[in-house]
């Protein structure tokens, strides 16, 4: 039988991985917001780190969001971190701090799509709930040789259908995760390990069905940004991006993104000075600032889930200060020593790395 193959397999091979060293719901709550569109390794170090910082709910429940901001500066999809310090809240408030078993209760909280509340009801209560991530969706959609013929808008019921029908009985937690880790280690994207996989007697594709056909994938959208490095006395203008965009409640450098369309065929010189003048339009219109563009430094290209940038960090200088430099709750002149002390994004750190030391100080007497 699949479901016993499966779970032998997995008592004998899954990796040793600290959510799972005991069944403990908030482990498995944070553990899950980081891994959705993270891999697992680079997922390990934060996982750590944030359990030392934050070991509890409540104590996450009562951090301030700067504070987990800070913890998850450098993994990305930063909405994951506003949603689970949201989500910690909520059940400290309003469910006596006690994570929510079923699935319907869990899709309440912040954060929480299908795929969350059902790793989060299985993996930890137990329910015979789907957790249909990617990995879990190749794995069914090979061993039974759904690829190409189940329609995309109905697939999701029909896998999800199909998985609650699978889970033996009272073994939720360890069937989900063994499934879990078949696609991560055996069922792999491309050339997946067939002679080593414990369910190929059960698989169509082991046997030779739909090999190698892929669905498309989702599509990627192209961006330039360009960035101002503005400096001021060895400090740089850094904001805090409000409201629900990508980068929101992180520190970063004042950016500009850079219509791609233009006029095709423009040399690059006048797109240059396009892009040259926008970022000065830009400084002068949200923080009053007249400033000079004292070169260029290298592009740099970071990819956010379904957006690929290129950014492009000028060096500017701030011209005739007539009035006191602006400064709020979302706008600081930090020297790039402290840029540590901020939540900043990984691609904001790609562009501070940047940042030329400054010529060393001369030596005083006395
Ligand atoms: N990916 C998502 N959840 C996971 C888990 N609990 N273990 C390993 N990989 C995962």
């Amino acid at each position: 039988m699949l479901q016993r193959s499966l779970l032998r397999w997995y008592a004998g091979h899954q990796r040793n991985l600290p959510w799972r060293k005991k069944r403990d719901p908030y482990w498995i709550m944070v553990s899950e917001f980081m891994l959705q569109q993270t891999r697992v390794e680079t997922v390990l170090p934060y996982f750590e780190r944030f359990l030392k910082l934050f070991p509890t709910l409540p104590s996450l429940a009562q951090a301030s969001l700067h504070k987990v901001l800070k913890a998850w500066a450098g993994l990305g999809y930063y909405a994951r971190a506003r949603h689970l310090h949201q989500a910690a809240k909520i059940i400290w408030r309003n469910f006596a701090g006690k994570i929510p078993s079923t699935k319907k209760k869990l899709l309440s909280l912040p954060g929480f799509g299908p795929y969350t509340a059902g790793a989060v009801a299985s993996l930890a209560f137990n329910r015979p709930e789907p957790a249909l991530d990617g990995n879990v969706r190749r794995v069914l959609l090979r061993v039974h040789g759904l690829w190409k013929s189940v329609p995309r808008n109905r697939l999701e019921k029909i896998l999800e259908k199909f998985i609650k029908k699978f889970i033996p009985a009272g073994r939720a937690s360890d069937f989900n995760q063994a499934l879990m880790e078949l696609g991560a280690l055996i069922c792999i994207p491309s050339q997946p390990r067939c002679p080593s996989c414990p369910v190929k007697n059960f698989c169509s594709y082991q046997r030779g069905g739909d090999k190698g056909k892929k669905r498309s994938g989702k599509k990627i959208r192209k961006e330039v940004w360009t960035v101002a490095l503005v400096e001021q006395e060895g400090r740089f203008l850094l904001h805090r991006q409000e409201g629900k965009g990508l980068l929101a409640g992180l520190w970063q450098f004042p950016i500009v993104r850079v219509n791609k369309k233009g006029d095709a065929g423009e040399l690059k010189k006048v797109k240059e000075l396009k892009e040259r003048k926008a970022l000065r339009r830009m400084l002068q219109e949200k923080f009053g600032l007249r400033i000079k563009i004292k070169g260029s430094l290298p592009p740099q290209d970071h990819s956010f889930t379904h957006i690929q940038v290129t950014m492009k960090p000028f060096l500017c200088s701030v011209v005739r200060l007539s009035s006191a430099l602006p400064v709020s709750k979302n706008v600081r002149w930090i020297k790039p020593v402290n840029f540590s002390r901020y939540p900043i994004s990984k691609a904001m750190s790609k562009i501070a790395a940047l940042i030329p030391d400054p010529p060393p100080r001369e030596a005083t007497s006395g």
